[in-house]
């Protein structure tokens, strides 16, 4: 019997590319360019097995291309680019990749926490820009973190764990909004207070870091009010999606100083930065890099080919989203 054809849409680490094509019929990106529509709406009616990820938009119009496709291996746990509504109509399943990126994206919001509140990148580019002029006692100045509250809005798998490094290595205390109590062990060790309204978490924390997932739900949750509403003189972390935060309005609140800083790993129009970000010297930015460990990407790879077996197996998925 033929194997079935899957087109993975971006490079995957060399070791899961080739355990992935000893298996089935495999098509990969070689450019590593992202698809376009035109080729993905296409590849609805060619391949078996799509293997997306978080920079290919695979709506309603890109899954009516075709019928062949019957299962989306989505190589990522945050799922807002694929329609799983318009999937399921199809009768398309779709999986992703929970569980294996949590400490690495957990560890870049611990880097955005120190890098902004340090002062890291202002001090990088004076020392890169020729401009150090040596110690001095009030040079770059930054916030320590020790007994600040962070606040953490989602409070999930990476939510926790960024919680966890913040109080064990940092002592900070440990605030978070959700849809509901975390578990009473992870309160308990933790000291984990619970805010029911998002204004009261935002008013109450030092450091504001984001952990929902992104789509239509959370759209810019963290607009001109929410910023108001922030302690002046603190900072934003947003290692979750994009869309969550209004950027304009989040420049808007860097420049007057009613935040101190931001750290952002995600954007709205990926690899898009919004311009008016761009001349702040209060903002961290960075390229997305939450799961960027040589280990995490593998793992994904792992756990999206655990997927396409299963479904090409006739088994139940293990990642099952739609
Ligand atoms: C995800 O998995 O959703 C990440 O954002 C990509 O690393």
């Amino acid at each position: 019997m033929a194997k079935p054809k899957v087109l993975v849409t971006r490079r995957w680490p060399e070791e899961v590319e080739r355990r992935l094509a000893d298996r089935f019929d495999v098509t990969f990106n070689e450019a590593d360019v992202a698809l376009g529509a035109a080729d993905l709406t296409a590849a609805m009616g060619e391949y078996d097995v799509l293997c997306p990820t978080v920079s290919d938009k695979i709506g309603a119009t890109v899954l009516a291309g075709g019928d062949r496709v019957k299962l989306i291996a989505n190589y990522g746990v945050g799922f807002e680019h694929i329609d799983t509504e318009a999937a399921k109509a199809k009768g398309i399943a779709v999986s992703n990749t929970p569980g294996v990126l949590t400490d690495a994206t957990a560890d870049i919001a611990l880097t955005l926490i120190l890098m902004v509140a340090r002062r890291a990148g202002e001090g990088e580019r004076e020392v890169r820009a020729g401009q150090w002029t040596g110690w001095r006692p009030t040079h770059l100045l930054g916030a320590s973190l020790q007994g600040k509250t962070l606040g953490l809005v989602g409070f999930g798998r990476i939510g926790i764990a960024t919680a966890r490094r913040a109080f064990h290595g940092f002592g900070m205390k440990i605030a978070y909004y959700g849809r509901r109590e975390t578990l009473p062990d992870v309160a308990r060790e933790l000291h984990a207070r619970f805010y029911p309204d998002l204004g009261e978490l935002l008013a109450a924390s030092d450091f504001v870091s984001l952990h929902t997932p992104g789509g239509a739900e959370t759209a810019n949750l963290i607009d001109a009010q929410a910023l108001a509403a922030m302690k002046p003189g603190s900072y934003l972390i947003n290692t979750a999606r994009g869309g969550v935060v209004d950027h304009a309005a989040l420049a808007g609140a860097l420049r007057s100083g009613q935040l101190a800083g931001a750290g952002l790993d995600v954007f709205p129009q990926e690899p898009k930065i919004p311009e008016e970000l761009l001349g702040l010297e209060n903002v961290v930015l960075l390229p997305h890099l939450g799961s960027a460990t040589r280990e995490t990407r593998v793992a994904m790879g792992e756990r999206a080919l655990a997927n396409v077996v299963a479904w090409a197996e006739g088994r139940p998925l293990p990642d099952r989203i739609a």
